[in-house]
């Protein structure tokens, strides 16, 4: 606690980065902001459409420049908000489910094309796959999964197009998903003896990517695997390779030196910098990760066929297009209490990741060291360490920005309700 409170309290000179233009951001947003809290009162997440379609279309127009056969599934998980799902499927992409309730989300927005993509699908998921045959692509997970669908089919007159999704040597504990990219030919071959099944093409997965070199080592060992293992008559049946989610946005959130959540922080790795009392967390633009698995596409997977090319990014799309607004209930020394809790995230967010917070009524584009917490009845329940802000007074609204991806999604009425959603436009 002692460490805590030393790294909390270093002067400011030595803080390690900060979010500008988040700020910036925010400001130009602060009358229509305040005028929301005015009239809904607080707290509420709020839906910001500008940011939406701008994180939509920098996605597309960045991937569409380097991967011309590519096709875009927006993860529903990442955010089911409705809105969200309308918006990309307005944009002509297709919606990634992964159960179920999230393929029936996306039958209700209308989308052409779905995914259903994910482990342990029930036989109930299943049928509702098959009996929308004409939009989904099911992504097949493992050998089981293939003979339940194969007994389903048995009984239908239809043909389901179907992927499978592999894991590679880099995987690690994520090879709970799919199967060892060494049984593919195995896979492929099986899967060509059920009728009603047109396997057609192979996904992966990874999460919490700060650049391309996970997915260029991928594709260079699907290559290589491809070219020795598959037939040429198995490659021609390749119609698409879906190389999934994990797109993490740059400069929205931070760590602190103490956090050991994701992989790339500090825990057994690189010792913490002491002059630091939290750090940004740094990404590859969307141009940087289209360009690098571009390249790796040109390189292994061009050779050997035409394919179309499959993204399902959640995070990338919903970061930036939603926020978080509470407000000012209680002042005490130094700390805040405010009328939401972390029942609006899910879980104990605040404690391992920065995140910029931002006083719209008292608003100031300089952070002071101030501690905010919800309402929740546990210590755990806390936003932040820092404000920007030229004082914290009761009433003032606060917002939390760039909290669309997993969030809202996990939010769970616990002492409190889930907060109304509203569309700032
Ligand atoms: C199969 C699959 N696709 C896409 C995604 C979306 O990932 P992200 O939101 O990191 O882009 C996930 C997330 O876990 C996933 O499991």
């Amino acid at each position: 606690m002692d460490q805590i409170n030393k790294t909390l309290h270093r002067p400011k000179k030595h803080m390690v980065g900060s979010l500008p233009e988040v700020v910036r951001d925010m400001a130009k947003k602060r009358p229509q902001i305040l005028a929301l809290a005015k009239k809904y009162g607080t707290p509420f997440y709020l839906v910001d459409d500008e940011n939406l379609e701008d994180s939509i279309s920098g996605f597309e127009n960045a991937f569409r420049e380097h991967i011309q056969e590519s096709k875009f599934f927006y993860a529903i998980k990442a955010n089911p908000y409705p809105h969200f799902l309308r918006r990309a499927v307005h944009h002509g992409w297709g919606l990634d489910a992964s159960s179920g309730r999230e393929l029936k989300l996306a039958l209700d927005s209308r989308a052409k094309k779905i995914l259903l993509t994910g482990p342990g699908k029930t036989e109930a998921e299943l049928k509702l796959a098959l009996k929308h045959f004409r939009n989904v692509i099911l992504n097949i997970d493992n050998f089981s999964e293939l003979a339940r669908l194969g007994k389903l089919l048995r009984r239908k007159k239809i043909r389901i197009r179907a992927g499978v999704r592999i894991f590679s040597s880099i995987h690690g504990s994520w090879s709970k998903f799919g199967i060892s990219l060494s049984d593919l030919q195995r896979f492929w071959q099986k899967s060509r003896s059920m009728p009603g099944l047109e396997l057609q093409g192979i996904q992966f997965h990874t999460s919490l990517n700060l650049g391309p070199e996970r997915y260029q080592q991928i594709i260079a060992e699907l290559g290589k695997y491809l070219k020795t293992k598959f037939s040429a008559q198995m490659r021609s049946e390749i119609k698409f390779i879906d190389f999934g989610g994990g797109f993490f946005p740059d400069r929205v959130e931070g760590y602190y030196p103490w956090s050991h959540h994701y992989p790339w922080m500090f825990s057994g790795g690189e010792k913490p910098k002491p002059e630091a009392r939290y750090y940004i967390t740094r990404a590859a633009s969307p141009e940087q990760y289209a360009s690098g698995i571009g390249t790796a596409i040109t390189k292994h997977l061009s050779p050997l066929g035409k394919h179309e090319y499959f993204g399902e990014p959640g995070r990338i799309v919903a970061t930036r297009a939603m926020h978080i607004v509470l407000s000012v209930l209680d002042v005490k020394q130094n700390l805040a209490i405010t009328d939401g809790g972390l029942n609006m995230m899910g879980w104990e967010f605040g404690k391992e990741f920065y995140l910029p917070i931002v006083n719209l009524t008292n608003f100031s584009d300089k952070e002071m060291r101030f501690t905010l917490y919800g309402s929740l009845c546990t210590p755990r329940d806390l936003w932040g360490h820092y404000i920007y802000a030229k004082k914290i007074t009761e009433g003032d609204v606060i917002v939390i920005p760039n909290q669309g991806a997993y969030r809202f999604a996990l939010a769970q009425e616990f002492i409190k309700p889930i907060p109304p959603v509203y569309i700032l436009k």
